[in-house]
This record gives structure tokens, sequence and C-alpha cells, in this order.
């Protein structure tokens, strides 16, 4: 399961990276502004930033929301950089948009699915990765680890070669959850990521050998 990192923000990014565990980053709208990117170019020389530390695909995503601006979009983001992946929405003009970038051998990442109805259009349309939104479906009391699981069953069934994104993930639980499953991808907040580590008995023992061989030495 390769891990991506969801945050637009620089530090995290390099700190995550730093573990030797990071293999990718997702973006968002909300993500880039929450990091006061603004402006064409500004946002631009931002994703090149983020290529520049990671090894992996980055998504960015358009702000078109017809087909033609989507594709023209889409031209100039995946020249910024080899691992660049134009992050596009599931709408109709999306699903066009990712068909003809993945006849054009871009990267595409489906975003916003929230159904294995929409999943499967994604992976349909040639989508490298189809992200659905695990926390916003528990936010309303549906269930975000089950559309993983019956994503990754139709998949496997299907043969598509469309790799599951899990996203909106917001606990360390989800990662694990997705883990089981045999999900491709997990793309977590950077606490999330930070939270995989803690465990009370690993801080206890270390604390306890740490002790045992100070007195050793004495
Ligand atoms: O990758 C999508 C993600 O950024 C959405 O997460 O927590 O805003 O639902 P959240």
């Amino acid at each position: 399961m390769k891990f991506f990192i969801d945050t637009a923000n620089l530090k995290e990014i390099a700190i995550a990276q730093s573990w030797g565990i990071l293999d990718g980053v997702t973006t968002n709208p909300s993500l880039m502004a929450k990091e006061g990117i603004k402006g064409h170019d500004n946002i631009l020389k931002h994703y090149v930033d983020i290529c520049n530390i990671v090894d992996g695909d980055v998504s960015a995503e358009v702000i078109a929301l017809d087909f033609d601006g989507m594709m023209r979009e889409a031209e100039i983001l995946a020249t910024l950089h080899k691992n660049i992946v134009v992050k596009v929405p599931m709408t109709k003009d999306g699903i066009k948009a990712v068909k003809a970038l993945s006849n054009q051998g871009i990267k595409t990442n489906c975003t916003l699915v929230f159904s294995a109805g929409q999943a499967i259009l994604a992976a349909k349309a040639g989508a490298t990765y189809v992200s659905p939104f695990v926390g916003r479906l528990d936010d309303i009391s549906a269930d975000g680890i089950a559309l993983i699981s019956q994503m990754v069953n139709i998949f496997t069934a299907q043969d598509y070669k469309t790799q599951i994104l899990a996203a909106s993930l917001r606990h360390p639980m989800h990662i694990v959850q997705c883990a089981e499953i045999g999900v491709d991808v997990v793309t977590c907040p950077f606490n999330s990521i930070e939270q995989l580590f803690h465990h009370p008995l690993t801080n206890s023992g270390l604390e306890k050998f740490m002790e045992d061989f100070k007195k050793s030495q004495q």
C-alpha cells in the first residue's frame, strides 16, 4: 500500500519524506488555500516545490468545471513536472477529461467519489487513480470504509487497472482498515501518519531499555 500525504504544507511534506515512508502527495483547492497560496503563477510554483521534495506522484487539481477548461489547465499542470497527476472532479465533463487525458498518456486522479458507480465510471475512463472520500461519508452517517471494501471487490473482479486512492482519511484506524482491505494507496493528513508511530508500550519499553543500559554501564 502506497502512502501519500494529503496536504500542501511543504514542512509537513518534508518531514514525512524524511521518515522514508512517503510515496506521493495529494492536494486540493482547499488545502492550497489553507497554505495561503494565491495567484496562478504561485500555485504552479508551489506544485513544483512539492515535486522537488517528494519523488512520487503529486496530485494537482483543475479549477475549471467545463471540459475545454479542464483540458487547458491539465496540459499546463502536466508539463510542470513528470510526477504531476491531474486531479479532476467526478462530473460528466470530468470523466470526459479523464478519458481524453488518459488517451494522451497524462496521469489522472478522479476525485470527489462517493459511490461504487462513480468509481466504475472513473475506471472505465482510464483514470490512474480514483479517490473515494471516506471521512466525508462517515460525516453523513454513511460507511466510508464499506465503500472502500466494495470498490476493492469490484476492481479485483473486473481487473481494473485504476488504483484506489482512499482519501479523506481522518485517523490512524482508517489507514489500518484500508491496509486490511487491500487498498492501493492511502492519502492521509500529517497527524494521522504521525499517530501511527505511537504506542504507550513502545514508550515505556524504550524507557526501561535505556534505564537498564545506564545501570549496566555504572
Ligand atoms: O483528499 C481529499 C481530502 O483532502 C478531503 O479530506 O478531511 O477535507 O474530507 P477532508
